[in-house]
Formats: structure tokens, C-alpha cells, sequence
């Protein structure tokens, strides 16, 4: 059912952001009001009764649900961000992409160690950026709660190379 709302509404935009990729444009899902909401509750019916003390989104996409996701469960947010944007002081982490490498940080007191964290983002598709996530928030003491996306590429594998670290991984609409 809501994976069958979330596919009407994606939009395909061949050859962007390079010749051969074909983009999952989420833009109109936003503009449906109602659709966010159930997504928003899609999200939290497959969490059911895990422990999540804070949702961390990653930047930027990964803010759109999070923070709603995270004010309808009533716990923090936490901003995952790309390199020096986070203004306090900050744990990073550096992780491999296709080409070349990438940087993602966390404020130190984003949360406390012990806490259940949920990793938030729009879209799964390689999981390194997931992937580097859960391992800055174990490095700071986080315990992994699970995964949450509106979007995978099940072609990319990234399920199985995350699903290790929690097997709670929600994806809510699969290609
Ligand atoms: C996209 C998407 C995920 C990530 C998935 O973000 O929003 O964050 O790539 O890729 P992976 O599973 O292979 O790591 P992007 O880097 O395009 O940035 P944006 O969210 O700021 O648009
Ligand atoms: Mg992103």
C-alpha cells in the first residue's frame, strides 16, 4: 500500500546527476501532505516497540523524515552533516565513495553513550553513507537501533552489507 503511494509519486529523471543514472527524484512526495504522514506512520508501525532513543538523519535528504520521524516518536534529532558544517565541536568520520572520499560528522554531545540510535535517510543504495554513520555513532558509544528509508535500490546491495550491523532495516518502497 504505501510502497505502491511512494512509487506514483517518485519520479524518474534519466542521465542526472550524470549520463547513465537514472535519479529517484523524491520532490513530489514532499509536496503530498498527506503522503508524508503516512509515511511518517509507516515508519513507525515497522519500529513497533524497538528502543529508539534519538533519530540521526544524514544530511540533507535524510532530514526531510527524520526530524518528523523523530518529533512523532518524541525523542531527539540529531543532524548527521558533511564536513564543517557543524558548528560545535564535532567527531568525524571519513568513508570511501566511487571516487574519491567523503566526510560526515557528529556533534560529541549529540548523544549520550548507551544510547539506542535509529539511522534515518531518504534513500539506500551502495549503504556506504549508512554504513560510515553506524560507525561513527558505535565510535562515540551509540548502540544501532536499526534503519529507516523511504527508498532502496535493492540492485545495489546495500541491505546486505548493513544488515549486519542491525537486521531492523525498514525500506519502504524496494526497486
Ligand atoms: C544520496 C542519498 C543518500 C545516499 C545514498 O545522498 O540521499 O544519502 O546518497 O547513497 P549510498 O547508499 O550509496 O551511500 P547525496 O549524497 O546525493 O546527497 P543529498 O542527500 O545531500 O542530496
Ligand atoms: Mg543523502
Amino acid at each position: 500500500m504505501i510502497q505502491k503511494q511512494i512509487k506514483a509519486a517518485i519520479r524518474d529523471i534519466p542521465d542526472f546527476p550524470k549520463p547513465g543514472i537514472i535519479f529517484k527524484d523524491i520532490t513530489p512526495i514532499l509536496k503530498d501532505a498527506a503522503l508524508c504522514e503516512n509515511i511518517v506512520n509507516a515508519f513507525i508501525e515497522e519500529l513497533g516497540d524497538t528502543r529508539i532513543d534519538a533519530v540521526a538523519g544524514v544530511e540533507s535528504r535524510g532530514f526531510l523524515f527524520g526530524l518528523t520521524l523523530a518529533t512523532k516518536l518524541g525523542v531527539p534529532f540529531i543532524p548527521v552533516r558533511k564536513a564543517g558544517k557543524l558548528p560545535h565541536t564535532v567527531k568525524q568520520k571519513v568513508y570511501e565513495l566511487e571516487y574519491g572520499t567523503a566526510t560526515i560528522e557528529l556533534h560529541t554531545d549529540a548523544f549520550k553513550p548507551g544510547a539506542h540510535i535509529l539511522i534515518h535517510d531518504d534513500l539506500l543504495a551502495t549503504g556506504g553513507t549508512v554504513m560510515a554513520t553506524s560507525e561513527l555513532i558505535k565510535d562515540m558509544g551509540g548502540v544501532i537501533a536499526g534503519f529507516s528509508f523511504v527508498v532502496g535500490l535493492g540492485f545495489l546491495k546495500g541491505r546486505e552489507k548493513i544488515s549486519p550491523i542491525c537486521d531492523k532495516v525498514i525500506i519502504l518502497a524496494n526497486y
